[in-house]
This record gives structure tokens, C-alpha cells and sequence, in this order.
């Protein structure tokens, strides 16, 4: 197939490239430096003279808590025109396949653990993203409404929490595991003897290697063909305790974990129902051990080496 990866510069998109490369696929993209993809005009422009097989819509304005939390109008507005754009760029220029990608973090605050695909929309949103999930589940249902109105055969995914090389490593606005991988990294370097996590360590989240989700979307633009947005995710829990002891043993730090249960810990449980996508013969391969590792090698030869801060 002739692929273009929206958002072809981050971390999702960039090893979905890869791994489409390595499949055979001829791969399209662009920086948002060589294409704003809030700017309708262009959008339109590009996939109408690209005119790709397939779309993948992984280009967002992505961020944790205090991202969130500070930019509303960043998380809401930019990401409502960039999937618009994308999607009725993509119908304009006749695109056969469209896979949008949602997230798990859009799921209602207490949906039932494993949160099974017909959680969605069922309960009160997670305050502290709400901007954020109110644009994702925008794009959902405008898929939804293409498949719906114009027969389209476009698709969502809502992959887990993902890790992997290019992650965002900027204590500012990272989220758990890469802010993880660069407080001890930086504990470390500077021989401190501890390393203190915000609230008691017990809340339960799963992770996965974002090789393994660029899998999962090349597989389902194949196989997946129905309305609801289909969950991507390990199957493996760990707590954010255990998550630190494992990361600080990789990254080599030997001084003290502790705790300071005065900050909040968040859901006690986060974890997708995967049996839909297991059914398509899709599993993560990548061990959480090995893809810390692997992000850890990526971010000491680049984000550590300019100094992120
Ligand atoms: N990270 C996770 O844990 C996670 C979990 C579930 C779902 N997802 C979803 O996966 C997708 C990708 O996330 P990610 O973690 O890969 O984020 P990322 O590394 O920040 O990548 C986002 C990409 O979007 C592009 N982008 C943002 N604004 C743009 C604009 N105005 N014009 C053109 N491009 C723009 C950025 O381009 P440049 O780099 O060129 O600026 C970047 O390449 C998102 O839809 C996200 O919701 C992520």
C-alpha cells in the first residue's frame, strides 16, 4: 500500500513508518514544519495530490497532566482541526483507508477494569485530560459518522499508555514512564541517594512498546472492519513502585525509592480489555524490560545528550 502516517515526526508515528517500511509499504509524511495540518487548505492539497491508499491519523497534540491541565484551548481546538482536517481532507480525496487512533485516557474515570470498547462514552470523563478526550472522542465519532453516512470503511484503535524511542522525555509535560527513565537517569549523573514518586506507589497501569502498536495498526488497516474503536494494549499491570525499581535498575540508579503519599495517586487501575484484538491474532512481543531498555539506549544517545530538560 501507498501509506501516509500524519504525525510522521512522533513517537507512534515514526515507528509506524518503520515498521510499514519493513513490511514492503511505501511510506508518505511531513514535520508540522513542512505541513500545519490545522491549515485546511493544505491538508486537502497534500492528500489530494498524494492520494494515498491509506491514512493513518497519528499526529496530535499529545501531553500529560500539567499539559493538559495549562493548555485547554491547545488540546481541544488544535486537535479538533487537525483530525477534521484529516478526515474530510481524506474523504475529499477519495482515501479507501483511514485508521484514526484514540487513546485509553478517553475512557470514563470509573470505567470497569479491564475497560472493555463499549465503556466508551458511559461515564464522567477524567477531569485533568478533559479537553483532550473531548477532541479524541470528536474524531471517534466523525469516523464513525463517515463509515455511517458514506459508507467509508475508516477505523479507530485505542491504544493503551505507549513507550518507546522519540517519547517525551520533558519533565514538564511527559508522561509517567519517560518522566521516570529521566529522573533517575539524572539521579544517577548526579549521585543523589534518592528518588522520591508522587502518592503510595500502589495504582496499577499498563504499558506498551510503541513497535508493538505500530504492529497492531498495520495489522487492523488488513483485518479490522467495524464501527468501534478496537483497544490495543499488553495485558501487562504493573505498579507504579514495581514500574520505578525496574526502571531504576536499568538506568543503574542505586540509591533510595520513596514515597510521598501526600500527592494523589490517580485511578488505582488502568487496563484495556485486549480479547477483540486478540481475536485477530494481534499480542504484544516487546517485555516491558526490553522496551524500558530500548527507550533508555534512545534517550541517552539523543535527548539526553542535548541536555532535555
Ligand atoms: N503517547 C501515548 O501514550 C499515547 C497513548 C494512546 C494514544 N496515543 C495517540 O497516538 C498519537 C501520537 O502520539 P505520540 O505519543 O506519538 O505523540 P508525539 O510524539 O507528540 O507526536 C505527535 C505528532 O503530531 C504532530 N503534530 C502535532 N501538531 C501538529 C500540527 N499542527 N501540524 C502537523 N503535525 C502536528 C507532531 O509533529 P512534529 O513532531 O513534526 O512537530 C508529532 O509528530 C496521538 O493521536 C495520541 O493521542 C498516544
Amino acid at each position: 500500500m501507498r501509506i501516509y502516517v500524519a504525525g510522521i515526526k512522533g513517537m507512534v508515528g515514526s515507528a509506524i513508518a518503520l515498521e510499514a517500511k519493513a513490511q514492503g509499504h511505501e511510506v508518505f509524511g511531513k514535520s508540522s514544519k513542512e505541513l500545519d495540518l490545522t491549515d485546511r487548505v493544505q491538508v486537502f492539497a497534500e492528500l489530494a495530490t498524494i492520494k494515498p491508499d491509506a491514512l493513518i491519523i497519528a499526529a496530535a497534540k499529545v501531553g500529560g497532566i500539567g499539559a493538559n491541565s495549562s493548555l485547554p484551548v491547545d488540546f481541544l481546538s488544535i486537535n479538533l482541526q487537525i483530525q477534521t482536517n484529516l478526515l474530510d481532507g481524506a474523504f475529499a480525496a477519495d482515501i479507501t483507508k483511514v485508521l484514526f487512533l484514540g487513546s485509553s485516557c478517553i475512557y470514563p474515570r470509573l470505567a470497569p477494569q479491564p475497560i472493555p470498547e463499549s465503556a466508551l462514552l458511559t461515564g464522567e470523563l477524567e477531569k485533568s485530560n478533559e479537553p483532550y478526550a473531548i477532541a479524541k472522542i470528536a474524531g471517534l465519532k466523525l469516523v464513525e459518522g463517515y463509515r455511517k453516512q458514506f459508507g467509508r470503511h475508516w477505523i479507530s484503535a485505542m491504544p493503551t499508555n505507549l513507550y518507546g524511542p522519540r517519547d517525551n522525555f520533558e519533565l514538564e509535560s511527559s508522561h509517567v514512564l519517560p518522566a521516570l527513565i529521566h529522573r533517575f537517569h539524572s539521579a544517577k549523573i548526579a549521585n543523589a541517594n534518592e528518588v522520591q514518586i508522587w502518592g503510595d506507589g500502589t495504582p496499577l497501569r499498563e504499558f506498551l512498546f510503541v513497535e508493538d502498536l505500530a504492529r497492531a495498526c498495520l495489522m487492523l488497516l488488513e483485518k479490522y472492519d467495524e464501527n468501534i474503536a478496537i483497544n490495543v494494549g499488553s495485558g501487562d499491570e504493573i505498579s507504579i513502585l514495581e514500574l520505578s525499581k525496574l526502571i531504576a535498575r536499568i538506568v543503574g540508579f542505586q540509591g533510595q525509592i520513596t514515597l510521598d503519599s501526600s500527592h494523589p495517586n490517580g485511578t488505582p487501575r488502568k487496563l484495556v480489555d485486549c480479547s477483540k484484538i486478540s481475536k485477530l491474532g494481534w499480542s504484544s512481543l516487546v517485555s516491558l524490560e526490553d522496551g524500558i531498555l530500548k527507550t533508555y539506549n534512545w534517550f541517552l544517545e539523543n535527548d539526553a545528550k542535548v541536555g532535555i530538560k
